[in-house]
């Protein structure tokens, strides 16, 4: 009986040792989604199959601590899957909204058997981990794939263009220029003019300026993907659209690419995605930007490091000094990108590819999204995470330790009962072990 209570004691243990340890492998994906929020990096949804096959979205949700450093070559995801109401969906719209900018809102994207009763907008809590499906007041917009959205800072998020295909509950494919406004304080929709709006497309990439403008570059227009001379800009503060020529080394066309917003806010970084022929690379998958005067001017930037593969239909957000590249389709070699890419953009007259990152170079600030927030709930987030962090390796930690004391103690009980010499001796090892096993029952409450 007592034999049989150690031997789940170790099991326990063992277990707990095994679930810690074995880090969570995402499926390879692409036209999933990104959102930070806090020291969390999350990922939602997107397809885990070939494009040409079948739609697959998928449930996944998973996030990355971004407090502690990690290697491209083991990455440390945290599977959030089986939360209730983990929506199974893909190329949908995500921004961090609320009053706080800390909760994710999930706009419209591709489902299996779309229908009316699917939420088209699903928010999830990143302080108490819980999935809701808000009422909002307003006309409901159509469901729509392949959108990009941005929030700003009075918690309106902006939703731009799109396609209606099978995936959206569309017998035939079609593209939208409409721009919805979401308040995700408010909870309310309201329609932006349409007046000179962008010609209808999907898998753009938006980029919000510190001046209120929503930059749209390139995307997919009923010709395919489109230049990048002519971008659009939105004013959110005016609610006008106005089309500007940019000037410099124009790149090459393009759809389903990403862009961030560079460090000192002068600059938009584009990557990735594919032009009309998407089985050859893109010249210049890393392009620049320059926003510091109109008309904007595109450059070239010197880069570093190993250049991957490039990517499309994969996410890109700015981490510290860093632009995180998230998975992908790399057309050109037909292949789902299995992992993370990570530019040091630090140094703006040299962007470099890099295998780790490095927390803490970063200042706290610069980990946190929202500047409004920042006295409140950051601190606690970040105390959060790395007390979480210590916790799991004081865990890890007692449980090895308690594994091997445990094997050890049970050696050296099983030898000396065998071979029953040394009585004295056995009798205080038994001792040192029943002491060592009534702890472990006390701590499991076996
Ligand atoms: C990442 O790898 C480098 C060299 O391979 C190593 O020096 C570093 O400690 C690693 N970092 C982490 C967080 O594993
Ligand atoms: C953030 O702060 C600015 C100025 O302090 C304020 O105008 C704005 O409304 C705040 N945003 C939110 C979402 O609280
Ligand atoms: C797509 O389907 C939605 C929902 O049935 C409908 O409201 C919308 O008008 C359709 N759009 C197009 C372009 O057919
Ligand atoms: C590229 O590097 C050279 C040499 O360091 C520098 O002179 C040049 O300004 C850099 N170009 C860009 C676009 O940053």
């Amino acid at each position: 009986m007592k034999l049989f209570c150690y031997f789940s004691i170790l099991l326990q243990n063992f277990q707990l040792f095994y679930v810690l340890v074995k880090a969570y492998t995402p499926t390879p994906r692409y036209a999933h989604s990104a959102a930070l929020i806090g020291n969390k990096l999350y990922i939602l949804g997107g397809d885990n199959d070939s494009p040409t096959t079948q739609f697959t979205p998928t449930k996944d949700f998973f996030y990355l601590d971004i407090s502690v450093g990690f290697n491209t070559s083991n990455i440390p995801w945290t599977d959030l899957s089986n939360v209730v109401g983990t929506p199974k969906q893909s190329r949908a719209a995500v921004s961090a909204g609320g009053p706080n900018k800390d909760i994710i809102f999930l706009f419209g994207g591709g489902v299996e058997n779309p229908s009316s009763d699917i939420p088209l907008v699903y928010t999830f809590d990143n302080l108490k981990n819980v999935w809701n499906t808000p009422t909002i007041k307003g006309i409901k917009p159509p469901r729509r794939e392949y959108i990009k959205s941005v929030t700003d800072d009075t918690g309106k998020m902006y939703i731009f263009g799109g396609s209606y295909n099978i995936e959206t509950g569309n017998s035939t494919w079609t593209f939208e220029n409409r721009m919805d406004i979401l308040d995700t304080i408010g909870l309310t929709w309201s329609i932006a003019s349409q007046i000179q709006a962008p010609t209808p497309r999907d898998a753009f990439s938006a980029t919000l300026l510190p001046n209120g403008i929503i930059a749209n570059i390139g995307g997919y227009v009923v010709a395919g993907p489109t230049n990048l001379r002519e971008i659009s800009l939105y004013d959110t503060k005016n609610d006008v659209w106005e089309t500007m020529t940019t000037v410099g080394t124009i790149p090459e066309v393009r759809a389903h690419h990403t862009s961030v917003l560079g460090l000192n806010n002068d600059r938009i970084i584009i990557y990735g995605g594919f032009s009309a022929n998407k089985k050859i690379p893109i010249v210049h998958d890393l392009s620049v930007l320059d926003i510091r005067n109109k008309p904007y001017e595109w450059f070239i930037p010197n880069i570093s490091g190993i250049i991957p593969p490039t990517p499309s239909r994969h996410t890109a957000n700015i981490v510290g000094r860093y632009m995180i590249v998230t998975y992908g389709f790399i057309f050109s070699q037909e292949y789902i990108n299995p992992s993370m890419y990570i530019l040091d953009i630090s140094d703006d007259s040299e962007y470099k590819w890099v295998k780790s990152f490095d927390p803490n170079s970063l200042p706290v600030s610069s980990l946190n999204p929202n500047p409004n927030s920042s006295s409140n709930s950051s601190p606690n987030q970040n105390e959060h995470s790395i007390s979480t962090g210590t916790m799991i390796g004081v865990i890890i930690g007692t449980s090895l330790a308690s594994i091997l004391i445990t094997m050890f103690a049970l050696m050296v009980y099983r030898w000396y009962k065998k071979r029953n010499m040394h009585m004295q001796f056995q009798l205080m090892e038994i001792q040192n072990y029943r002491l060592i096993i009534s702890n472990e029952t006390r701590r499991l409450k076996c």
